[in-house]
């Protein structure tokens, strides 16, 4: 292992999401050309690395998480070379680039489904979940859609069902399948000798399902939560114990890091999303034989108190070991945490405040862009729908599309410079005055703050590997202490937008030079204003 191989530990991956970062070509959809141009100001957050979204061939019916060729770029996104030319660039900035992997499931037009549904017997016809009917025509077992609807969709030619876990245009790669591992390792491998430090890897506890294909028990309604699907979804009824995180996936999470472990420093961040997410987070992320990194959506769900943040890392904690966890308070499935977990007051400081708090737990960090200038969820009306997810349960779950709006770059230019002709999703006017460049010109931005944090995080080894421990403190105020080589930061935060008063028995000291926001020290006894936060050594 060379010396690099740890730089993920602690680091923070800023994931954009190109279709709405930045358009070069006048299509309304942003371009990895677009990403080019704002190199520099991803270097001037202070990043590790970037995390981009799917930009591969695709329908486009998910977005890009519908890959019909794992090894080109779409058109709308420009061509291998603009990519080769984004990797070259990152890096010589010392930017890292990972690369999301869509392994569960392929599009509908991807040339080996076209050949899987063509017969029974080609040479491709094990490659997907197909099933035959029931005696009474119904299919094969209880799963469902994450996305709406069963979970398996007829097929005509074949006169068989195939399983899909999310659009029925997504079909599931079947993983019991061997040349399906081989064959995915070698498209993984593929970008990696391109250049990429690693994946972002979707649904990856979704590649396998039962062999048996057993039914999914069904959920009693005061156990449904909503991790990334709303808990009104039908999926939220049934406990998925059949329909991913099988057994057999952690072999291939072994395989997959046999290939990473051949190219130095790459990394793997697994997406994790089971009916024990942190429980199998730790499981795939145990050793230094699988993943890196696991990623959860603990801090995603709408649930927001210092005793979820806090039962939460514990939980993760007690079963963590040598595992690694990666935190997110927003992505592009989600809705924008300023909204989600905000009061709606000021929320400039709320942004700060939940900035500093999620990159202070014990793990690995993605901001997801929009994030770093506090952006709230924009308003989409019904018409305006692009996400099928949306469509499918408007009005219950009004879809990803309020999180995945393009990025305003300056305020006079059209369409605040995304684009100069046509936005796929409209820029959002309250993100039009709060701007990029409206927040560089203002040293109080949440953009300057991010930067002024990122940078003060960089040199504090007790925030970036340190162990956590939480401190007992009145309801709404998050206090724990990173401890790393005998040295402890203490950190506190104010979740409320109401003052807090907290006599700390230890003797503190601010920490020198550490951000803060409305903390006072009196020998002791902290008076924190709302969402207020500080670090002190202790
Ligand atoms: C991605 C979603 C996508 C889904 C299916 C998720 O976890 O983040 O955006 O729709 O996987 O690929």
């Amino acid at each position: 292992m060379g010396e690099n191989s740890q730089w993920w530990r602690g680091a923070v991956i800023y994931q954009v999401y190109p279709r709405s970062f930045c358009d070069t070509n006048g299509d309304g959809i942003g371009d990895i050309r677009g990403v080019i141009k704002k190199l520099d100001y991803i270097e001037s957050l202070g990043v590790d690395a970037l995390w981009l979204s799917p930009f591969f061939k695709s329908p486009m019916k998910d977005f890009g998480y519908d890959i019909s060729d794992y090894r080109d770029v779409d058109p709308i996104f420009g061509t291998l070379e603009d990519f080769d030319e984004l990797v070259a660039q990152s890096k010589s900035k010392g930017i890292r680039i990972m690369i999301d992997q869509v392994l569960s499931h392929t599009s509908d037009q991807h040339a080996w489904f076209t050949e899987s549904r063509q017969s029974k017997t080609n040479p491709k016809a094990d490659w997907y979940v197909w099933a035959d009917a029931d005696s009474d025509g119904n299919p094969p077992n209880n799963w469902i859609s994450i996305f709406g609807g069963g979970a398996w969709e007829w097929d005509e030619g074949r006169q068989q069902f195939y399983f899909h876990n999310f659009l029925r245009s997504q079909p599931d790669l079947n993983y019991h399948c061997p040349q399906v591992r081989a064959q995915i390792l070698e498209e993984m491998e593929f970008w990696l000798k391109r250049g990429v430090d690693g994946f972002r890897l979707d649904a990856i506890n979704f590649c396998y399902h039962d062999s048996q294909l057993r039914d999914n028990p069904f959920k009693p309604e005061k156990e449904r939560t909503g991790r990334g699907f709303s808990s009104d979804n039908p999926y939220a009824a049934q406990y998925h114990l059949y329909d991913n995180t099988q057994e057999e996936n952690l072999e291939f999470m072994e395989s997959i890091r046999e290939l990473l472990d051949r190219y130095d420093g790459s990394v793997a961040l697994g997406e994790i999303n089971s009916e024990t997410s942190l429980k199998t987070l730790a499981e795939y992320t145990q050793g230094n034989k699988r993943l890196q990194m696991g990623y959860n959506f603990e801090l995603l769900a709408d649930e927001f108190s210092s005793n979820h943040i806090k039962n939460t890392v514990n939980e993760l904690e007690a079963v963590i070991g040598e595992g690694w966890p990666c935190w997110a308070v927003s992505n592009h499935d989600v809705t924008r945490v300023v909204t989600r977990w905000g009061t709606g007051e000021h929320r400039n400081e709320f942004a700060k405040m939940i900035l500093a708090m999620a990159a202070s737990l014990r793990g690995t960090l993605c901001v997801y862009q929009g994030e770093e200038l506090g952006y709230t969820e924009s308003p989409i009306e019904q018409h305006q729908l692009q996400d099928p997810f949306g469509i499918e349960f408007w009005p219950e779950f009004k879809g990803r599309d309020g999180c995945r709006t393009p990025i305003a770059w300056n305020r006079d230019e059209p369409l605040a410079g995304f684009s100069d002709k046509a936005s796929w999703l409209p820029v959002a006017k309250c993100h039009i005055d709060n701007c990029v460049e409206v927040q560089d010109a203002n040293p109080d931005s949440v953009l300057n703050f991010y930067r002024t944090f990122l940078a003060w995080r960089k040199g504090e080894q007790t925030l970036l590997v340190g162990d956590i421990e939480f401190v007992d403190a009145p309801e709404q105020l998050l206090v724990f202490k990173r401890t790393h080589n005998a040295q402890t930061t203490l950190a506190i935060y104010n979740l409320s937008d109401q003052p807090l008063v907290w006599r700390c028995n230890s003797n503190i000291k601010p920490l020198p030079s550490s951000p803060s926001q409305g903390v006072e020290n009196l020998n002791g006894e902290l008076t924190v204003s709302k969402f207020g936060f500080g670090y002190f050594s202790i």
